[in-house]
Formats: C-alpha cells, sequence, structure tokens
C-alpha cells in the first residue's frame, strides 16, 4: 500500500471509529457544476470513473469539496464502486453485510445527478475467506442458496439506485488458461458447485438479480473480449443461448484494460456491434490504458501519443455503435490506478495524471465528445457529423 493509500485508509479508520460514518446518510444537493468529459459528452452516453476507495468520500460537502470530490463530481455522469461492492467487502462473514463503501459511492452520485455501475456478483475473485473455505464442501443445492441470499440482499439493498449491474465478471477462461476458453468451474467457487450445469447458475443469477430490481440493467463482463476472438466468440454463443432461455440477460460490458505493450484489435467495433445485435446494451466497463516504463518511470512522447490514440479509438468505437451508451475508465488519475500494484513496469494508465493534469488522451477525448455533440442528443457518429 503506498502512503497515499494509508493515509486515506487511516483516516476512514478513524471516521468509522469515531461513529461519523452513516450508511446511506443523505448529503446535501451538488453545486459541483459538469464540465470536461461529461459536460461535452452526447445525452445519451453515461462518461463514468471508478472510484478506488469510497472511503475518500466521507465527509463530503458539495460547498467545499476536496480537489479529487471536484473532478470526480463535475467530469463523470457515471460512477463505479472499484472494490467495495465485491464479496469481500460487501458480505465479510456469512450473515454480515457492510454496505457503508457503496453507500458512500451511491450517495455522492446522488448527490450530483450520477448514475452508478454495481460491481459486481459472480467473480472468482476477491471473495472472502469463508466462500473460499466453504465451497471447498458445497453441493450445487448449497452454492446455490448462498449465492441466491447474496444477489437478493445486494441487489436489493440497492433497489432503484443502480443503472448497470455487472451480474456475472470474467466467467470464462482465456486462451492461455489450462484446458482453454471455457466456463471458470475450476476457480470460480460458485460455477464449480455446479460445474454440472453452470450455464443454468449463471441464468438464475441473472433472474434474481432481476427480481431483486427490475430497473437495473444486467450485464456480463469480461477482459480481453475487446475484439473477436476465441473468447468473445464463447460469450456470443451464451448470451444467444441465455436468451433464448429467457434469461433477463441485458449488456455486455468489455472491461478493455489495454497495454500499449500489445496491439490493438481492430474488429472491436464489429464486435460491439455484434452482441448489440443481439438485442444488448454495450458498455466499456474498466477502460485504462497502460504504459511499459522505462528506468525514470516517465513515458517518451511518442507513447503519450499512442495511449492518446487507443483512448480515441475506444471511445469512437462507442460513439460509433448507438447501444454503447456508458463508457467508465478505470479511475481517475494515475495516483488511482490498480496499475502500478499489479503490473510490475508498467503505469501512466489513465488520462489524468496524480496532480490532475489533463493528458493528451483526455484532451482527444474531449474533442471526440465534442464533435459528437451538435448540442442535442441523438449523438452523431464520428465523421458523420454535418457542417452547420
Ligand atoms: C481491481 C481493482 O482495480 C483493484 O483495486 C483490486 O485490488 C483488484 O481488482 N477486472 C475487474 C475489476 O473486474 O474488478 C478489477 O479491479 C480489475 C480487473
Amino acid at each position: 500500500m503506498n502512503t497515499h493509500w494509508k493515509s486515506i485508509a487511516v483516516r476512514a479508520a478513524a471516521v468509522v471509529a469515531s461513529g461519523l460514518l452513516v450508511a446511506g446518510a443523505a448529503l446535501p444537493a451538488s453545486a459541483v457544476k459538469p464540465d470536461g468529459l461529461r459536460a461535452d459528452a452526447p445525452k445519451d452516453l453515461k462518461i463514468g470513473a471508478a472510484v478506488w476507495g469510497a472511503k475518500e468520500l466521507v465527509g463530503y460537502d458539495p460547498k467545499s469539496p476536496t480537489e479529487f470530490q471536484r473532478v470526480l463530481a463535475s467530469e463523470y455522469s457515471s460512477l463505479t464502486p472499484e472494490n467495495d461492492m465485491k464479496w469481500d467487502s460487501i458480505h465479510p462473514a456469512p450473515g454480515v453485510y457492510n454496505f457503508s463503501g457503496g453507500d458512500l459511492v451511491v450517495s455522492f452520485a446522488k448527490a450530483n445527478h450520477q448514475v452508478v455501475r454495481g460491481h459486481t456478483l459472480l467473480w472468482h475473485s476477491q471473495n472472502p475467506q469463508w466462500v473460499t473455505d466453504a465451497s471447498k464442501t458445497w453441493t450445487c443445492t448449497e452454492a446455490r442458496l448462498v449465492l441466491k441470499d447474496h444477489i437478493d440482499t445486494v441487489v436489493g439493498h440497492y433497489k432503484g439506485q443502480i443503472q448497470q449491474w455487472d451480474v456475472a465478471n470474467e466467467i470464462f477462461q482465456d486462451t492461455w488458461d489450462q484446458g482453454g476458453v471455457r466456463l471458470r468451474t475450476d476457480k470460480n467457487p460458485f460455477l464449480k458447485a455446479c460445474s454440472q450445469d453452470p450455464v443454468a447458475l449463471i441464468g438464475d443469477a441473472f433472474r434474481w438479480a432481476h427480481a431483486a430490481d427490475p430497473g437495473a440493467v444486467l450485464f456480463l463482463n469480461d477482459y480481453n473480449v475487446e475484439g473477436i476472438n476465441a473468447k468473445t466468440n464463447a460469450y456470443y454463443a451464451l448470451a444467444k443461448e441465455l436468451l433464448a432461455d429467457g434469461v433477463p440477460l441485458q449488456g455486455f460490458g468489455l472491461q478493455a484494460h489495454l497495454s500499449l505493450a500489445y496491439g490493438f484489435d481492430d474488429s472491436l467495433q464489429a464486435n460491439m456491434q455484434r452482441f448489440a445485435d443481439l438485442g444488448l446494451e454495450i458498455s466499456l466497463t474498466e477502460v485504462d490504458v497502460r504504459v511499459p516504463l522505462g528506468e525514470d518511470g516517465e513515458p517518451s512522447q511518442q507513447q503519450v501519443a499512442e495511449q492518446a490514440d487507443r483512448y480515441q479509438r475506444l471511445l469512437g468505437a462507442c460513439l460509433a455503435v448507438e447501444q454503447c451508451q456508458s463508457f467508465t475508465i478505470w479511475g481517475v488519475d494515475d495516483s488511482r490506478s490498480w496499475v502500478p500494484d499489479v503490473f510490475a513496469g508498467e503505469g501512466y494508465a489513465l488520462p489524468m495524471t496524480g496532480d490532475f493534469a489533463r493528458k493528451p488522451a483526455y484532451q482527444v477525448m474531449r474533442q471526440l465528445l465534442h464533435d459528437a455533440t451538435p448540442g442535442n442528443s441523438p449523438r452523431v457518429a464520428p465523421g458523420q457529423r454535418k457542417a452547420k
């Protein structure tokens, strides 16, 4: 944990200890005006950011926001709790639910007229120890009961306040995993317990979520699903199967964690369109573009330009697909990015530096949004804007 996070954790712990952290506490109306990306976006496109630590929202006062809070409120119209609605945060022990972090994000969003993406209900990662332990002996019936209680309780708690839920996250393996592209019946404790018929469990997870909040749009979400490839072919087949079974699957989320170490897959737009043609909403859910950095930790000018080009292409594809109405960046600024902690030697992944300086990536996106927005919805696809 770097010092930035440490100080936030210490501050948050002090607030919890002093009893000031009231779950779901109402916040005063916002005084923060939309600006930048949010202000320039077409009305039918949400521009989102992941919030790493909801603790940074403790004590939010719209009249005197911290710089982070001001940027978060003004530049984005959608928020995703980066960790606070995951199993290990929100359901740390059997029968124990902790909504404090998620409630902070939802309250902040409400005060600033933002929507929220809920993340996530069925995943192989960031599960609490009790799930990992208990799952070793679960029958499918037991696993189903635990998952249903979780979905009923969490989705029910936020009923009416979540625009999109990532119901199932990263449920397919990759080509390079043992066994190739197939459902994660090895790592996901719920799919493992129900490995006889994992699709039935996935379908029921969507049904339970829909019953708990009929207004939330329900998503499959994953990484490495940007282009047309073996993994997206598997998702395409699964989506068709679920839809044919009447499952309330309504969206396909592309995380889009890109790296300049790899090429850009130009089949992105066609891939998004084929899922849209199934009747699904499309979201880019966790966008970042990490940069392999040298000894000095600084990107080259060429890398900065290449990064801007990647962001431009991601956003451009979203603007070109009518059903893509949500574009979320996985963090606000480089001091609040998961990248350096997870990808050794890479960083500089977000459109703002740690002191909120706007990078070329930010500028090109803003221009693109501006060009796509001749004042009103519906948006105009890139290159299609008519001269006034
Ligand atoms: C990451 C968070 O950004 C980190 O803070 C956390 O330590 C690990 O998880 N795919 C997902 C996200 O769906 O939930 C992950 O978020 C990044 C990859």
